[in-house]
């Protein structure tokens, strides 16, 4: 079975402007070079759109990816503030995050909106990175595995492949509130997921992943890497997570 290879995604979310993101990239391009190859694990970086260009020209040849956090099902049209996946792969970018909860919850995204979305990603040949997860109300009432996969199966494209897809199974309440899963949960839903995704799939766990949380978390069976909100932020940080898979 091919090996599924670590990554470790950023998602800055609505924040940095154009000195705070060039500074962080920097830092993380010289701690890629300082390592030298032995990272364990695949970097992605996806900070605004406002800051693709320039963090992707910083990027450049550095070994860490761009990616977007969102795009339009459309290649192109009268859709005012939105962005097409052809926009984004014309930025440099190779991922994009798409149905995450913040998009769902605020801007009332429907997993049918998402899976057309993937599609876009697709047709522009970036992988889609799709984000799923359950409310606290919802796993308070034994629904968190009922949600996820009713998820999965709306969302979901049926030409999906390992190579195309990575799914971020992200538990709502966990985002930016600093409680995380058990790992008997996260353990568990990730094992659920594989069962009903394509082969070889990379699942990751995001939710106020951290420095202090990541080597507990990342090193789970079923757990791919991770996507880091808040402390992908920080350079130390995104950093120390980073080097939960290191090598040497
Ligand atoms: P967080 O965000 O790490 O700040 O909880 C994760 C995410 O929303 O992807």
């Amino acid at each position: 079975m091919a090996i599924r290879t670590k990554l470790v995604a950023g998602n800055w979310k609505m924040n940095g402007l154009r000195q705070d993101g060039a500074q962080l990239v920097h830092t993380l391009k010289e701690r890629v070079a300082e390592a030298g190859g032995a990272l364990g694990c695949d970097i992605l970086a996806c900070p605004p759109a406002t800051l693709l260009s320039e963090v992707g020209g910083i990027l450049a040849g550095s070994g860490i990816a761009l990616g977007g956090q969102d795009c339009h099902a459309a290649p192109k049209g009268p859709y005012t503030g939105d962005i097409s996946a052809e926009m984004l792969a014309d930025l440099g970018c190779s991922h994009v995050i798409l149905g995450h909860s913040e998009r769902r919850h605020g801007h009332g995204e429907t997993d049918a909106e998402v899976r057309d979305k993937i599609a876009a990603a697709w047709r522009a040949g970036l992988v889609a990175i799709l984000c799923v997860g359950e409310t606290q109300a919802q796993r308070q009432a034994g629904d968190a595995v009922e949600t996820v996969m009713s998820q999965l199966a709306g969302s979901i494209p049926c030409a999906a492949t390992a190579a195309k897809l990575v799914i971020a199974y992200e538990p709502v309440w966990a985002i930016g509130t600093g409680l995380t899963a058990t790992t008997e949960d996260i353990a568990a839903m990730h094992a659920d997921i594989r069962r009903r995704t394509p082969n070889g799939i990379r699942i990751l766990y995001g939710g106020s992943v951290n420095a202090g949380n990541c080597s507990t978390i990342l090193t789970l069976p079923e757990v791919d890497g991770a996507l880091v909100g808040g402390a992908s932020l920080n350079a130390d940080d995104f950093w120390a997570i980073v080097r939960s898979y290191a090598t040497e």
